[in-house]
């Protein structure tokens, strides 16, 4: 079933027939414009990018691509069809039939889901919106922008629940949406990755690799959850989710061909030498990743959470692959291996499953991370570079759970404050770092033209060659 895109509000959740929600979107619209206009993509206004729109949610031809005028991409409603029959996965209602409204006692817990989710959308955004100015191609360009206007998407389907399901909180919690602003002192966003900046384009990659698989997690999560709207709706932003890693893995092999590249050619790994050869350095390169990795394991909350257990045990929100997992999908009983510093080291004890969920999802998580890193690796190493990117110790840097504040170094050893002083400065990016990179980043907007820093994508998007023009300025 594709869906009229001529629309007000392009869905497939039969507006039409709902008045009151459909009038109630249509005031909140144009404040998400208005928004748009004020914390989307800078400088945009005008240009013709070649997007994809999603139009239906059949699993081939789900989006048309072609030229959109922005701002006028049609931000629309989705859900994956209903599953005849589906029953709850998991805790305490395990078999029963999925709610296809909001069960009563479990009202305020769900709007807390569904606001936490919906705040990250917007927030990457705002995150991302200078980074337009500084694009090292028009193929980067029009990913960015891809990126941006998905997210935008996404807060759509996070809205939509609201608006449907939570009655007047709802909309309030909708319009809050709207006013929250990355990093802003008195109205932050409401996780603290998403108040850090995006200030370049290493920063770009590094966030939609770490940052945006923190997202299909959380949102894999919500996929099994028992109340279907919910699941109905993750399972398509997933869908889309998929592109948005994909640029920050390639984007990020694309930085270490270029710099494997000049080190073989000029036989040296001399990072001075390199940055004068307008490279960016391999130790940069995993300091920025330390940090991005760090920050982004904070988001999956404590490591021992009675939140995250009730909102198991109450079936709200699942396991990563919680369908696949061969248990009793209870775990009333079942024990969990977390980490803590006691002593001076690192070690494991044995906690409560239901308490560790949150530990769980970020263990499954950096296992995720991991293949891109042996990825990166790969394409070091077959340049004849003698370099490994790793992923620091989970403990590292970390401001949430058992080992926030502590002072754990990357390779995972507890060390007194002085000698974690002493080793910042080769553990995350410096001032010096973060200048060095933003001094590297000019615009290049000639098809076909790359900048000096980053290799070219190996293809193009949607079948079309590189040096096709995905971005027409007006
Ligand atoms: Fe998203
Ligand atoms: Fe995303």
């Amino acid at each position: 079933m594709n869906v009229d895109l001529s629309e007000r509000i392009p869905n497939n959740v039969d507006l039409a027939g709902d008045r009151s929600l459909q009038r109630a979107l249509e005031r909140w619209q144009p404040g998400f414009h208005g928004w748009w206009a004020e914390m989307g993509p800078e400088g945009s206004r005008g240009y013709d990018v070649y997007l994809r729109t999603a139009v239906s949610v059949e699993r081939d031809g789900w989006a048309n691509f072609g030229y959109v005028r922005m701002p006028d991409y049609r931000w629309g409603i989705f859900l994956n069809p209903p599953e005849p029959g589906r029953t709850v996965g998991f805790g305490d209602h395990r078999g029963e039939p999925a709610w296809q409204e909001v069960p009563g006692e479990y009202r305020a817990n769900l709007r807390r889901i569904i606001v936490t989710q919906a705040d990250t959308e917007p927030a990457s955004v705002e995150q991302q919106r200078r980074l337009g100015l500084t694009c090292p191609s028009l193929y980067d360009l029009r990913n960015l922008f891809q990126i941006n206007c998905e997210e935008g998407r996404h807060l759509w389907a996070m809205v939509y629940l609201l608006h449907r399901y939570f009655g007047r909180d709802g909309r309030e919690e909708a319009e809050a949406l709207l006013e929250r602003r990355s990093g802003d002192r008195d109205h932050p966003r409401i996780l603290g990755a998403f108040n850090e900046q995006t200030p370049d384009w290493l920063s770009f990659f590094m966030f939609t690799f770490f940052t945006d698989r923190d997202g299909k997690f959380q949102l894999t999560a919500l996929a099994e959850s028992g109340f279907d709207p919910l699941a109905r709706t993750t399972r398509f932003m997933l869908t889309e989710e998929a592109h948005h890693m994909f640029v920050g893995v390639t984007g990020v092999t694309r930085i270490l061909q270029r710099t494997a590249e000049v080190m073989a050619r000029e036989k040296t790994d001399d990072p001075a030498r390199l940055r004068a050869l307008g490279v960016i350095d391999l130790p940069t390169v995993q300091r920025y990743l330390n940090f991005h990795f760090s920050v982004t394991l904070d988001l999956f909350g404590s490591d021992l959470s009675s939140n995250a257990a009730t909102f198991y045990t109450t079936g709200l929100k699942g396991r990563f692959d919680e369908g696949r997992i061969d248990d009793d999908h209870r775990l009333k009983d079942r024990g969990y291996p977390v980490l803590e510093a006691a002593g001076g080291k690192v070690v494991e004890r044995e906690a409560p499953a239901l308490n560790a969920l949150n530990e769980r999802l970020r263990d499954d998580y950096i296992q995720d991370t991991l293949a891109g890193v042996a990825r990166w690796n790969r394409v070091i190493q077959k340049n004849g570079v003698d370099f490994a990117l790793t992923l620091p110790h989970k403990g590292f840097n970390r401001r949430i759970g058992s080992f926030a504040g502590l002072c754990i170094s990357p390779g995972g050893q507890v060390m007194g404050r002085e000698e974690w002083d002493a080793g910042i400065p080769q553990w995350l990016p410096t001032a010096e770092d973060r200048a060095f990179v933003q001094s590297l980043m000019g615009r290049v907007v000639e098809p076909g033209r790359f900048a000096n820093w980053i290799a070219p994508p190996e293809r193009g998007i949607n079948g079309q060659p590189v040096d096709f023009e995905y971005v027409r300025f007006n």
